[in-house]
């Protein structure tokens, strides 16, 4: 099959957590001429129009889809899946509505909270939200990814509404676009990646991201530092872990229930990956839905893969077995 691998066009100079997408982009490519198809790279860039048209003089079969953020813009992740639908192209990766609704941070809790789903207790910088929280807040971007934000100064003390609206402030002014505050769940943290394939979706091996080593009163959170920072203390002592003792297993099968509950809530194709909290009591939170995360080898999706014996080859073909196709009737 002739495939092109869309990326985001990444500028010189751009932040780490940005640069990985191209990182992926080249690794996908690898992986599907490993598994016998024609892979070109394709970058998604400013114009619609202009990138559709690079992509169509490409000729490709299907379009494998990793854009995140064109014009360097979280926000508008969305809008490669709905030309390429627009289009009439055969797309791997979730469609246009699955990947605004879960992006956007806000949009995903509430039809998390609709269907019953454990989201935290959220506040918006109006003030409106739902669910009550004894817990301190934590300060997040509404449409960023890979912990953009995320830091020692996200956590915010519950009852003090004037603190929490300079915070909300501050963060807004950081991140460049809007926030809204979190129950902060303290407790474990667990990653639930979901793969399509022939036989309809699986899960793949759970993993729980361990604060080895974290100081008394440390923030406990995978925050940009862990994810991108690699001279951090953060970076080196939160080890992904696969194995688990009896004691978890309800809960690990609890897990795998909400992540899949999520898959068919958000409507998810080819691959996606649900973060979780457990908070002291055993309750797991779900803090996100990521409906195209990384597939580089050095990320969370690849490791559960490959516990469960699956090389990058291995899943792009997976993948490739869930193509959104075009309708009739289109173009
Ligand atoms: N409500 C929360 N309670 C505790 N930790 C959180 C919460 N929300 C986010 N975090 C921490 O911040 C990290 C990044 O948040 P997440 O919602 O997964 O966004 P993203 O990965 O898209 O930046 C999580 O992996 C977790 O460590
Ligand atoms: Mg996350």
């Amino acid at each position: 099959m002739r495939v092109s691998v869309l990326h985001d066009a990444v500028p010189p100079g751009a932040r780490p957590d940005q640069d990985d997408n191209l990182v992926q982009a080249r690794e996908v490519a690898l992986a599907l001429k490993a598994g016998g198809h024609l892979a070109s790279l394709c970058p998604w860039e400013g114009s619609p129009l202009a990138s559709l048209a690079r992509l169509s003089a490409q000729e490709p079969d299907a379009v494998f889809n990793l854009v995140e953020e064109p014009l360097g813009q979280a926000a508008r992740i969305h809008t490669a899946p709905v030309w390429l639908a627009h289009q009439g192209l055969a797309f791997a990766g979730a469609g246009g509505k699955a990947m605004l609704v879960t992006s956007h941070k806000l949009l995903a809790k509430r039809a998390l909270a609709a269907a019953g789903l454990p989201t935290p207790a959220w506040r918006t910088p109006g003030g409106k939200g739902q669910g009550v929280s004894p817990e301190p807040w934590l300060i997040k971007a509404v449409w960023e990814h890979g912990s953009l934000g995320i830091d020692d100064d996200s956590l915010v003390p519950a009852g003090k509404p004037k603190r929490l609206a300079q915070a909300l402030a501050a963060k807004q002014a950081q991140v460049g676009g809007p926030c809204f505050a979190e129950a902060y769940i303290e407790g474990r943290e667990f990653n639930l990646a979901l793969l399509a394939g022939q036989g309809g979706v699986r899960l793949l091996p759970p993993a729980e991201i361990v604060f080895d080593d974290f100081a008394e009163g440390q923030l406990r959170v995978v925050g940009y530092r862990a994810k991108w920072e690699e001279a951090s203390y953060e970076y080196h002592h939160t080890p992904r872990c696969f194995a688990f003792p009896e004691s978890d297993r309800a809960l690990l099968e609890r897990l795998r229930d909400l992540a899949h509950a999520c898959w068919k809530l958000f409507d998810l194709r080819g691959w996606a990956r649900v973060d979780f909290r457990v908070d002291r009591r055993g309750k797991p939170w779900i803090l996100e839905v990521n409906a195209n995360p990384c597939l580089a080898a050095d990320a969370g999706f690849s490791a559960a893969a490959a516990q469960a014996g699956l090389d990058q080859a291995a899943v792009v073909a997976d993948i490739l077995a869930d193509l959104n196709q075009p309708k009739q009737g289109r173009a």
